[in-house]
């Protein structure tokens, strides 16, 4: 298999390529440095399975080469990032995805969006079931990135009604239980997944506790891929 991970150069997509890696994969990554860094990638300089393309994803991207699934991570995601950043977050999560999507609908091939318990806005009740639709506010400064994953799961949910591509949807939450974990390799998070259910659909009330470990089951079962371990 030869998987796309836009947002290969940043804290989860760095450890998403090299679980694909060390699965026996084959992976693009995709980054444009805008949040992430070489350094997240560079122990894989040399290695033949994997290739890198600098690249805005907010900007359409043709690829020669045939690809067997599209996980789009690229976006601001802490607050410092997202706030600063406020034009090209909107973009990331609308163009991008859109652009995303675009492939994934011309090779005809999976999809994957991370989006956020963010899209819940500043939710009314804790955890939020799969038919709470949130407490959002689109002119606040958050509202960069609330309201981009908001788009992004919409044009997500557009394509694969209307073009039948085949999507998932992962709202991951990330809980740093130690300092510095973005500049360390050695992962030590926690995060909250919400269980994809059947095709392009999300159940959010299985909201479950993973460990870091266990997480790449979403990504990989919309790869339609064997999960690494
Ligand atoms: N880390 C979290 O707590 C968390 C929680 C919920 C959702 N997410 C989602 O997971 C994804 C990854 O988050 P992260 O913590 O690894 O963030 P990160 O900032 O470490 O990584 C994001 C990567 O995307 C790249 N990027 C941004 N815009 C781009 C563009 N236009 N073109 C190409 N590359 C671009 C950045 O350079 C960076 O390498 C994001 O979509 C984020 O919204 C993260």
């Amino acid at each position: 298999m030869r998987i796309l991970v836009t947002g290969a150069a940043g804290f989860l997509g760095s450890h998403l390529v090299d679980r694909f890696l060390a699965a026996g994969h084959r992976v693009v990554g995709v980054d444009n440095f805008i949040t992430g860094s070489w350094r997240n990638l560079e122990h894989l300089e040399g290695t033949e399975e994997f290739s890198f393309i600098e690249h805005d994803v907010s900007r359409p991207l043709f690829l020669a080469d045939r690809i067997d699934g599209v996980l789009h991570f690229a976006s601001p995601a802490s607050p410092v990032d997202y706030l600063e950043l406020p034009i090209q977050t909107l973009k990331v999560g609308s163009l991008g995805t859109y652009n995303m999507l675009g492939l994934a609908k011309s090779q005809r091939i999976p999809f994957l969006l991370a989006s956020t318990s963010e899209v819940y806005g500043d939710p009314q009740i804790h955890p939020q079931p799969e038919s709470y639709w949130g407490h959002v506010n689109p002119i606040g400064p958050r509202g960069v990135y609330d309201e981009a994953k908001r788009f992004a799961e919409a044009i997500t949910m557009a394509y694969h009604r209307y073009h039948g591509v085949e999507t998932r949807i992962v709202p991951v939450g990330v809980f740093v239980v130690a300092t510095g974990v973005r500049s360390t390799r050695a992962l030590c998070t926690k995060l909250i997944l919400t269980r994809p259910t059947s095709m392009g659909r999300v159940d959010r009330s299985v909201t479950t506790w993973k460990t870091c470990t266990a997480w790449w089951d979403a990504p990989c079962r919309a790869a339609a891929v064997s999960s690494p371990t």
